[in-house]
C-alpha cells in the first residue's frame, strides 16, 4: 500500500549538545524507518536554540547530517523577544516552554509570553508546551493577540475538552497528540519501571486515555514527541523525562485502523495534511511510502536506528511495517535499511 510520507511536528533530535542521545543522522535514520520523510525539531538542545548563532549550529549539523528532511523550532526565551522575528522564516515555529520539562527553556512570567505573542510574526507558527492550567492560559492568549496557537501533546480530559470548546468558539488553536498517551497509561507505569516511565506530560488514567479517542475530531496532529534519552539516564538517577517513537509510531496507529477504532484517512489526516497545513509546510515531490498493512512483528529495541537503545512498547505486537521510503525520487528506506545518506535532508525552510 502506497501511503504520502509522513510528518512529524514534534521530535528531539538532541544536537548540539548531547549526541550520545540522538544526533541528526541517527534520527533522521530513525524517522525514516518510521516512515517520517519530514521532522520539526524542537530547540531544547544544548545550548538550547534561542538566537542565530545557535540556529546556525543546528542547521549547520542538520545540514550536514539530516537524511530526511526538516526544520528546526527556536525556542522563547526572557530575553529574545526582539530577536527572534528576524529568524522566523528559517524556523519551524516558537517553541514556548510554559510548564517545567526536559531542558531550561521554561517561562513562568504571562508578561513574556505576552511579548512574544506580540513580536512573533502572525503567519508563523507558535507551538506551547502547557499542561493544564496553562493550556488554558495559552488560549486565552491566543484569542487576545487574535493569532494561532498549537498545543503540544495534550494528555488530559479537562484540556481535550477545553480544546474543543475553543475551537467551537472559532479560536484559532489546533493541537497534537503522542502516541504513548493514545496507546499507554497509568496502569502501564509498574511494567515500564520508574526511570522508563517518567515523560512529559505523565502518562494520563484510563479515563483520559479514553476521552482522547472519544475527541478524535478534536485531535489536528498525531506528534510522536520522540524524546531520546539513554537507558542508562532512564534506569539511572534522576532520570530524564521521554519516550522514542519515531520507529513504533505508524505501527501502532495502523494497528488501530485495523482494529476499527480509527480509519486511514484519519490516520493520514493527522500524519501527513492537518501537519503540512497547520505549519506552512511544502509538499514533498516525488516522495511517498510503502507499507505492508498485514504484516505482523513485534516491537523490539534492538532493531532500531534511534540512539537511545530502548523503547516504552517494547514486546508489542503490532501491524502494519514499512517497507520502502522514496524521498523527492531517491529510495531511501527499503526492508531494514537506511540508503539516504547523511546530508541527504533538506530544510524545508531553506
Ligand atoms: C522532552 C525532552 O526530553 O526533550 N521530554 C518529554 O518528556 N516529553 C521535553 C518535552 O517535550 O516536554
Ligand atoms: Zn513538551
Ligand atoms: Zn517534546
Amino acid at each position: 500500500m502506497q501511503l504520502p510520507g509522513l510528518i512529524d511536528p514534534h521530535v528531539h533530535l538532541r544536537e548540539p549538545g548531547a549526541t550520545h542521545k540522538e544526533d541528526w543522522d541517527s534520527g533522521t535514520a530513525a524517522a525514516l524507518a518510521g516512515g517520517f520523510t519530514a521532522v520539526l525539531a524542537m530547540p531544547n538542545t544544548r545550548p538550547p536554540v534561542t538566537d542565530g548563532g545557535t540556529l546556525g549550529q543546528a542547521l549547520d549539523a542538520a545540514r550536514r547530517k539530516a537524511r530526511c528532511d526538516y526544520a528546526q523550532y527556536l525556542g522563547a526565551g526572557a530575553d529574545n523577544v526582539e530577536l527572534l522575528p528576524q529568524l522566523a522564516e528559517q524556523a519551524a515555529g516558537l517553541k514556548m516552554y510554559l510548564d517545567q520539562t526536559y531542558g531550561p527553556l521554561r517561562l513562568d512570567d504571562m508578561s513574556i509570553w505576552m511579548a512574544h505573542f506580540k513580536h512573533w510574526p502572525r503567519n508563523m507558527p507558535i507551538v506551547a508546551h502547557a499542561e493544564r492550567r496553562s493550556l488554558a492560559a495559552v488560549i486565552l492568549m491566543a484569542a487576545l493577540f487574535d493569532r494561532p496557537v498549537h498545543l503540544a501533546h495534550v494528555s488530559l480530559r479537562e484540556e481535550i475538552l477545553l480544546i474543543r470548546k475553543a475551537k467551537e468558539k472559532g479560536w484559532k488553536v489546533t493541537c497534537e497528540v503522542t502516541p504513548h498517551h493514545l496507546f499507554l497509561t497509568q496502569e502501564d507505569v509498574p511494567a515500564l519501571g520508574p526511570g522508563r516511565s517518567e515523560v512529559r506530560p505523565r502518562l494520563a488514567t484510563a479515563a483520559d486515555q479514553a476521552a482522547l479517542w472519544e475527541n478524535l475530531e478534536v485531535i489536528d496532529c498525531f506528534a510522536t514527541d520522540h524524546a531520546p534519552h539513554t537507558l542508562a539516564e532512564k534506569d539511572g538517577e534522576d532520570p530524564p523525562p521521554g519516550y522514542p517513537g519515531l520507529e513504533t509510531a505508524l505501527a501502532l496507529f495502523f494497528t488501530a485502523v485495523q482494529e476499527g477504532r480509527l480509519t486511514l484517512e484519519d490516520l493520514l489526516a493527522r500524519m501527513v495534511t492537518n501537519p503540512r497545513r497547520i505549519f506552512h509546510l511544502p509538499e514533498q515531490p516525488e516522495t511517498w511510502i510503502e507499507v505492508e498493512p498485514q504484516a505482523s512483528w513485534e516491537i523490539n529495541a534492538a532493531q532500531t536506528y534511534t540512539r537511545c537503545g530502548w523503547t516504552p512498547f517494547e514486546g508489542r505486537k503490532v501491524h502494519g511495517r514499512v517497507r520502502r521510503v522514496v524521498l523527492r525520487g531517491r529510495e531511501a528506506y527499503r526492508d531494514g535499511l537506511v540508503l539516504a545518506p547523511p546530508g541527504f535532508g533538506r530544510n524545508l525552510r531553506g
